[in-house]
């Protein structure tokens, strides 16, 4: 989890349009899958402020200690990180948004875990997926690829994905940071693959956002 913070920083503007998009606003209840070191769920508890709540869900149980540490870091006592599969996920009360970033990429089959988001939403509510197109992204002109990863591609089937889980689908689209030289971008990809691409123009794999609803 040691390069959340940097991939926070180069895919932050698209976090920050789906999350306007959306309009995540005071007192909302929301999940966010794979929530990793917490950096998505402390900017969440912001717009959510002390009356809202925040479940931050991962599998991995060192998420958790993480997450805290952050919330508690940001001042946002409104975090309660919880040790979860997202196949699994289950809360005490139904949210306003389920949102997930970086993780179908990783899961054996992302159905399971967009059928439990969607579950945990309220009548009306909003999941919200954001996940990349790996081979789409750029070094010198060469695709990139991600061997690591279950599905490196997923943010291509993203809106059908909610729309087979009876989601209603509002809103798609796909954005990419890019760069050339020494900054954010190339040491973004530098951590991810431990290649530096030096003065080698890179776009970053796009990331995909999906926007759906419950209907009511
Ligand atoms: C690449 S990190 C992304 C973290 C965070 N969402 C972000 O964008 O900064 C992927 C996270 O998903 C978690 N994860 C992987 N499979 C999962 C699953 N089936 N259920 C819940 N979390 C999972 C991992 O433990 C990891 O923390």
């Amino acid at each position: 989890m040691g390069e959340l913070g940097l991939r926070n920083d180069v895919y932050r503007r698209p976090l920050a349009t789906a999350l306007a998009r959306v309009g995540v606003s005071a007192g909302w209840r929301c999940v966010d899958v794979g929530a990793g070191a917490g950096d998505v769920s402390v900017a969440l508890a912001e717009l959510v402020g002390e009356e809202g709540r925040i479940y931050a869900v991962d599998s991995d149980p060192r998420a958790r200690d993480a997450v805290a540490a952050a919330a508690a870091a940001a001042g946002r006592a409104q975090v309660v990180a919880l040790t979860q599969a997202g196949e699994d996920l289950v809360l005490p009360e139904a949210v306003d948004l389920a949102f997930c970033r970086f993780v179908l990429m990783h899961v054996v089959a992302p159905e399971p875990v967009v059928d439990r988001m969607a579950s945990a939403i309220r009548s009306g509510g909003f999941v919200v997926l954001q996940e990349p197109i790996t081979s789409a992204g750029r070094i010198d002109g060469r695709p990139l690829s991600m061997p690591g990863a279950r599905r490196p591609d997923v943010g291509a089937v993203l809106p059908g994905l909610v729309r087979d889980r009876g989601l209603e689908l509002v809103d798609a689209w796909a954005e990419a940071p890019a760069g050339a030289g020494p900054g954010p971008v190339a040491d973004y990809l530098a951590s991810l693959t431990e290649v530096d691409p030096g003065d080698d123009p890179v776009v970053l794999p796009p990331l995909v956002t999906v926007v759906a609803r419950r209907p009511s």
